[in-house]
């Protein structure tokens, strides 16, 4: 059960109103509490059991968003950065005011799905390689791939500072001087793919995770765009 908050923080919270403006339009007679006008900022109210409403339209009330991210090179992923634009330049007003933020990183230059949220329990969950959650990433490398490569990842290789690594799946998809490959890992630190591939001497010329868990990118996502995971989807990553 969620716990009682003020009537002006839980509207500003589930609108995206700044908390002086909620305190302006409870007061004014905007908001209705079970269907009847509540005028008292402070009063405290559980959203789960109560029915809140705006100007008379129904306020959803969702504890957490959880949102999935086509991410496109060039933005850090990051909650802020005082000098680089990040993602979360990307999330529209209606999501700003949650406290979201990305849930595992992506390099710069790496495209692809990020979740974003403000449910911390739910990313670490995500992101712990206890819980072995595979991400996967298609890759482009710089040279062809040895099939001891592939062994080499599947028992649990190490970065060229000895760093050891879990045991992680490398396919190759197309062969070739610049193969494409899928890379699958439960783990996830700086750099993780491309200090794995060049442990073996193969570079990375481009890189997109496609997928987390059961959770795969949806490809209708143009990049830079995002929408909220269903409940399906949000189990997928777990199941
Ligand atoms: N591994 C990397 O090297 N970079 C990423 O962005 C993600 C995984």
């Amino acid at each position: 059960m969620a716990k009682s908050e003020r009537l002006d923080k839980l509207i500003a919270h589930q609108c995206a109103l700044p908390r002086s403006e909620a305190v302006r339009a409870i007061r004014r007679g905007r908001v209705a509490v079970d269907g009847k006008t509540c005028r008292l900022p402070d009063s405290k109210w559980d959203p789960e059991t109560v029915a809140l409403s705006l100007d008379g339209a129904a306020i959803g009330y969702k504890k957490f968003l959880y949102l999935m991210l086509n991410k496109p090179a060039g933005l850090l992923c990051v909650s802020r950065d005082p000098k680089a634009p990040t993602v979360m330049d990307l999330v529209p007003p209606e999501w700003s005011r949650r406290g979201l933020f990305p849930a595992g990183r992506l390099d710069k230059d790496t495209h692809g799905l990020v979740i974003l949220t403000d449910d911390g329990d739910f990313a670490h969950r995500m992101l712990s390689p206890k819980k072995a959650v595979y991400k996967h990433y298609r890759a482009i490398l710089d040279a062809p791939v040895d099939p001891a490569v592939c062994e080499a990842f599947a028992a649990g290789t190490a970065f060229e500072d000895g760093t050891p690594c879990l045991p992680a799946e490398l396919t190759v998809l197309e062969a070739g001087e610049t193969p494409l490959v899928d890379i699958a890992v439960c783990e996830g630190k700086y750099h993780q793919v491309k200090r794995m591939c060049g442990a073996h001497g193969l570079g990375v010329n481009w890189l997109k995770r496609i997928s987390i868990g059961g959770l795969t990118l949806d490809e209708s996502l143009e990049e830079g765009e995002m929408r909220e995971l269903t409940e399906a989807e949000k189990a997928a990553i777990f199941g």
